[in-house]
């Protein structure tokens, strides 16, 4: 065992008390503390917005804040720049790197040192066998005189690292170091990082990736909403700890979402209820959801948590194992024909292989659900009317129904498709990844489409693996995580941090 030193308040390296800093109207931070010691690890965690960056640029002299003291080795300060702070041994070291790349290494390791500056002329000979000592320390095997500028991303924050050791920093602030890592870099930093450590450096780490945190941790500080959750030593923390307390307020709400959403949705009628589906495969292990009209269900998840699957056996493409589907309160069998007549319509993931006949007209394809159905019988003039209608409501780009689908852009093609499926009339469209390899410009005319289509009263569920997609088109949040729904949130309260936590089975 290794003797960590100082947990007595005495040997408090940092102590920051009731910061608060405002942006405009925007309150950042309001009354935090945090408190860190000599020779550990700390990881800031909280949400996207909860104010970690702008503690440690406080921290770091970057900016100042509106109330409250920082004490450093026992001395309070008030950092006007990040010159002071560094004097003080605290240095930030942003995703914005400050070196200057046409520099060498060491001269970027020694930019702005005080010996330098102080000496006339300035001895690089001695600079570098310096700035080789400090690399040294770090078990970095990087030439000191290349310019810093052609050296890779995460050499480049070792670089500013090992700068903060050239001014003696006691305190070194990494706001998402990893952010832009590969895992091999990510590895190397943790091993510069436990080296400090066990010199005695107080380190900040803020990451957003829950294993990282969980790695490299001696103790964590939680903030939301910009302010101070909880403090702890990493001994009794796990993942759900951290994320009870990053979205604890919102997981209140989660609980009660289900029951919620149909009374905070008046006028919306509730369409389609699952109870416990499974197939026959397992990857579908017992799903229960309910879906609303003119609602539009964004499902979240990682690869493989089943929702394709989820969707191929709402429709009948899978088999279903038990569970059942009701809609409008009807039992709906297991086939494609029970889901079609009950007005389920699968837009497929895979448009290539599972939808698109490449070859066949625009308007063969359109029609390729509904021609066969005995119940509309159809002339080519009433059928070329059908079609012409979608394109124009669509606004299909194509010079002629007769042509080719293959000739039809990509997003134009998944237009055609979703036609196809709304030529049937579906009470409920499902589409998996409709925007995959589709152009931006066309991604934001099928997300109108599918709003206008949520407006005229149609419940729409997207499966879509771009949380962005999600949070952009849907008016609530699914998530699936190993075969079963492990969330159910309403837009306003989603986010990232929570779906994430949802997909990795991290909220049960
Ligand atoms: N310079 C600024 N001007 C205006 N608002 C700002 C500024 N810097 C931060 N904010 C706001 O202050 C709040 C806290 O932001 P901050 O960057 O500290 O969060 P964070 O926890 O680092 O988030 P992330 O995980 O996304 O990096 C946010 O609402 C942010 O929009
Ligand atoms: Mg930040």
């Amino acid at each position: 065992m290794e003797m960590r030193i100082g947990q007595a308040p005495g040997d408090t390296r940092v102590m920051m008390e009731g910061i608060s800093k405002a942006f405009g109207p925007v309150q950042a931070l309001n009354d935090v503390k945090l408190a860190l010691y000599p020779g550990e690890i700390h990881t800031l965690a909280g949400e996207n917005g909860s104010g970690k960056s702008t503690l440690l640029r406080i921290l770091g002299g970057v900016i100042r804040s509106d109330t409250g003291r920082v004490i450093v080795e026992g001395v309070e300060h008030d950092f006007p720049n990040v010159r002071a702070a560094m004097r003080e041994g605290v240095t930030v070291v942003s995703q914005e790197l400050s070196l200057v790349p046409a520099l060498s290494v060491a001269e970027n390791v020694f930019l702005g040192h005080q010996q330098v500056r102080e000496a006339r002329g300035i001895n690089w000979k001695k600079t570098q066998a310096a700035c080789s000592v400090i690399l040294n320390r770090l078990n970095l095997d990087i030439d000191t005189s290349v310019p810093v500028g052609t050296l890779p991303q995460d050499q480049q924050q070792l670089i500013e690292i090992a700068r903060a050791l050239a001014f003696e920093s006691r305190v070194i602030l990494l706001d998402e170091p990893t952010s832009s890592l590969e895992p091999n870099e990510v590895e190397s930093l943790f091993q510069v990082m436990r080296q400090l450590r066990d010199e005695g450096v107080a380190i900040v780490f803020i990451s957003h990736r829950m294993r990282e945190m969980l790695e490299i941790s001696d103790r964590y500080t939680v903030l939301r909403d910009g302010r101070f959750i909880d403090t702890a030593p990493a001994e009794g923390v796990d993942s759900s700890w951290l994320i009870e307390r990053m979205v604890l307020k919102r997981r209140a709400t989660i609980g009660q979402a289900s029951v919620t959403t149909g009374a905070a949705a008046p006028g919306r009628v509730q369409l389609v209820e699952v109870d416990k589906l499974r197939d026959r495969s397992g990857r579908v292990d017992g799903v229960s959801l309910t879906l609303f009209s003119g609602e539009i269900a964004g499902l979240a998840g990682l690869a493989g948590a089943g929702r394709t699957e989820f969707v191929e056996t709402l429709v009948g493409y899978r088999h279903r194992e038990s569970g059942s589907v009701r809609v409008l309160d009807k039992e709906v069998g297991g086939t494609t024909r029970d889901a079609v007549k009950a007005g389920l319509s699968l837009v497929p993931d895979d448009r290539r292989y599972k939808s698109a006949v490449l070859d066949m007209s625009v308007r063969d394809n359109l029609l390729l659900s509904s021609r066969g159905a005995p119940w509309v019988p159809r002339s080519k003039s009433q059928e070329g009317a059908i079609v012409r209608g979608w394109v124009d409501k669509l606004r299909i780009k194509t010079s002629d129904i007769d042509a080719p689908l293959k000739t039809l852009s990509g997003g134009n093609q998944q237009k055609v498709i979703i036609a196809r499926c709304l030529q049937v009339s579906p009470k409920l469209l499902i589409l998996d990844e409709p925007t995959r390899g589709i152009d931006l410009g066309a991604r934001a005319e099928i997300y109108e489409i599918l709003r206008s289509l949520a407006a005229e009263g149609l419940s729409i569920l997207t499966v879509s693996s771009e949380l962005e997609e999600i949070f952009q088109i849907s008016d609530r949040v699914l998530v699936m995580h190993a075969g079963q729904l492990s969330a159910d949130i309403p837009r306003a309260e989603a986010t990232e941090q929570l779906v994430i936590a949802a997909a990795t089975g991290h909220l049960q």
